[in-house]
């Protein structure tokens, strides 16, 4: 038997990991509530028909080719003209989601052993890719007290001379919290006294349900920074694997640009076709969304209400993206994956494990997805609530 890298066995990815116990259940007869993916497409969202109509006339039209590595020049235009502050087109690499634009940015930035200061609870592809890079993770905790608070000092304690990067998730998937400006700025501060860079996941900067989103980039231009953001979530259209990175610093990041100009050249270019959606996406009608945040918020609303009054659970309540991560107050045998796995094995209700997350020794959590339908998501909240006062 040949032998695998060894160090790709910790590369793990909760998300799809637990979706495999309920494939076997669902092949077996069992109906699953699946509250565990952030894909709006797999319930009753739809991706706005002016851009299935780009993509249609970009493929009747030929465009099956290669396109440019660093992507479709008006694509690349788009991005750069909304982002804030704007930045140039060559700035802008449009990538295979935002995905592909972590991975380019984080390969162009990490040597082995290289520290990378990560989200915890925070998205686990940032750990993946880190991992397959053998750059060494260090976790640094959001303050679930102050409704999952990014906490600078958090992070500043966290820095060791090996530290090269910092990533922020705002909105953040898994908690749903939303960043003030004052705590980026004080994010930024760290980033700038230790010559750090920061790349700020932006992928749910439209799906707020209070409140204002502040780009990281509209609060500094000496500190090196890198923006992210696609089209999956705002836009509806995850499969079409549309995202970008922008060089908001792009003097202070000449050299890892250069990197990341290398990297994609050598992937030739992300998914043609797709991009001829940005431009459309960016500045055309942006109607779906309200429609969209209408749904969501009344969704988020019936989660909140039936979570806060179950025993044992506590939950912050989310101010954007799609999830929750309440917070199990008992301790249960086996940690958290055990206990998603035990409620969906009984009541075919899916949640992800709050481990798979990463978060404070000594605290359990599970991550809901309330995309679903409210008959859906009453179900999902009917069975946990059962399973919750039978062990109570
Ligand atoms: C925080 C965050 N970043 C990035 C991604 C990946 O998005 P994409 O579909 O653009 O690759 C996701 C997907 O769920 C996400 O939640």
């Amino acid at each position: 038997m040949i032998q695998p890298a060894r160090h790709i066995a910790n590369v793990k990815y909760a998300i799809r990991n637990i979706a495999a116990e309920a494939a076997r259940l669902e092949a077996q007869g069992m109906k699953i509530l699946p509250c565990n993916i952030g894909d709006p497409l797999r319930f009753d969202f739809a991706t706005p028909p002016h851009l299935s109509e780009a993509v249609e006339r970009a493929l009747r039209d030929g465009h099956n080719h290669y396109v440019p590595s660093a992507g479709l020049k008006e694509a690349r235009e788009a991005v750069a003209a909304s982002l804030q502050p704007t930045v140039r087109p060559e700035d802008v690499f449009i990538t295979a989601g935002v995905s592909e634009a972590l991975d380019l940015a984080l390969t162009a930035l990490l040597e082995v052993g290289d520290e990378v200061l990560l989200p915890s609870p925070g998205y686990p592809l940032y750990n993946a890719i880190a991992t397959r890079l053998q750059a060494t993770v260090v976790p640094y905790f959001l303050d679930e007290s102050k409704g999952w608070a990014l906490d600078a000092e958090e992070i500043a304690a966290k820095v060791t001379s090996r530290t090269r990067a910092i990533v922020i998730c705002n909105p953040n998937n898994p908690t749903g919290a939303v960043a003030t400006r004052t705590q980026l700025e004080q994010v930024l501060a760290v980033a700038r006294k230790h010559r750090l860079v920061v790349l700020s996941d932006e992928i749910y900067d439209r799906v707020l349900f209070s409140g204002e989103h502040v780009p990281t980039a509209t609060l500094c231009d000496d500190v090196p920074l890198i923006t992210l953001n696609g089209l999956s979530k705002a836009y509806l259209c995850p499969g079409w694997r549309v995202g970008w990175l922008a060089f908001n610093t792009p003097k202070l990041l000449s050299g890892v640009a250069a990197s990341v100009q290398r990297l994609a050249d050598a992937r030739l270019c992300g998914p043609g076709p797709f991009q001829y959606a940005v431009k459309p996406a960016l500045e055309g009608p942006q109607d779906h969304l309200p429609q969209m945040m209408k749904k969501l918020r009344a969704r988020r609303d019936l989660m909140m209400k039936r979570l806060r009054a179950m025993p044992g659970i506590s939950v912050v309540e989310p101010q954007g993206a799609f999830y929750a991560l309440p917070s199990i107050e008992r301790a249960w045998a086996g940690g958290d994956e055990a206990f998603v796995l035990e409620l969906v094995r009984e009541t075919g209700v899916l949640f992800v494990h709050g481990d798979g997350f990463g978060q404070r020794p000594g605290t359990r959590h599970f991550r809901v997805v309330f995309l679903p339908s409210e008959p859906v998501l009453s179900a999902a909240f009917d069975g946990l609530e059962g399973f919750l006062r039978a062990r109570s």
